[in-house]
């Protein structure tokens, strides 16, 4: 298969796109470095990334941003990080990505525990993975006959714990293998509409 895995080089994508590397020709998006740039809270930007590219098997998203604050904090500019980069940046890979599928292609996004779990600071980032819920639920209803998308929902994953640890209070890490696994079910199984929670 040919795999487009976008946020390739992060925490996450790197594991995930090294499970994939034995059997597929695997090709990595960031923002910074990768076989490819691209930006994903712009449109254009992911346009210019598929024409580069061409037809795929499957896309997996690893990437999105969302800002992290108070709620008294959060400015109306603050929420459109999210909206634009982890929300409206997911929903433009899936918008403009199916076109470029071949026949049983499927398309992978990423969100978080945040969406069921919500832990301070996060009114902005829970608010964006919810959407995304909704949206892969919503959109699967009509494009089964085109392509499979799924979700990957994710807890605090072992590689970031350190980072996050203080926000997640009695919260277990997150082994690496089983994230990864969440997307090997998504791209090497037949589930469609799936949100694959991996909470434990
Ligand atoms: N870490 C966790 O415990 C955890 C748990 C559940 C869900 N998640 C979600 O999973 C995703 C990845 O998390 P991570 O910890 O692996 O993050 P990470 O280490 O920061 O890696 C993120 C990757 O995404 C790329 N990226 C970020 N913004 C981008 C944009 N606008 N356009 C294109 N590429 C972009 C980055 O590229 P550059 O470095 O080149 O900018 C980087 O390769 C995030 O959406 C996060 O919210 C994380």
């Amino acid at each position: 298969m040919k795999i487009l895995i976008i946020g390739g080089h992060g925490t996450i994508g790197k594991k995930v796109a090294f499970s994939f590397t034995k059997e597929n020709e695997v090709i990595i998006a960031g923002r910074t470095k990768g076989d490819v740039l691209v930006d994903i809270s712009d449109s254009d930007s992911i346009q210019n990334m598929f024409k580069a590219i061409g037809k795929l098997d499957a896309i997996i998203c690893i990437a999105g941003e969302a800002k992290w604050a108070d709620f008294n904090e959060l400015s109306e500019e603050d929420y459109y990080i999210g909206i634009k980069s982890k929300l409206m940046g997911q929903i433009n890979l899936v918008r403009i990505g199916q076109k470029y599928l071949n026949s049983d292609g499927s398309i992978t996004l990423s969100t978080g525990i945040l969406a069921d779990d919500p832990v301070i600071k996060t009114a902005s980032a829970a608010m964006v993975n919810g959407g995304i819920h909704s949206f892969v639920k919503a959109v699967a209803l009509e494009t089964q006959n085109d392509f499979r998308l799924n979700v990957v929902s994710s807890g605090v994953v072992e590689d970031a714990y350190e980072k996050y640890k203080e926000y997640f209070p009695g919260h277990n890490p997150i082994p690496m293998n089983k994230v990864v696994n969440g997307y090997l079910r998504s791209v090497l199984g037949k589930g469609n509409g799936e949100i694959i929670r991996i909470y434990q």
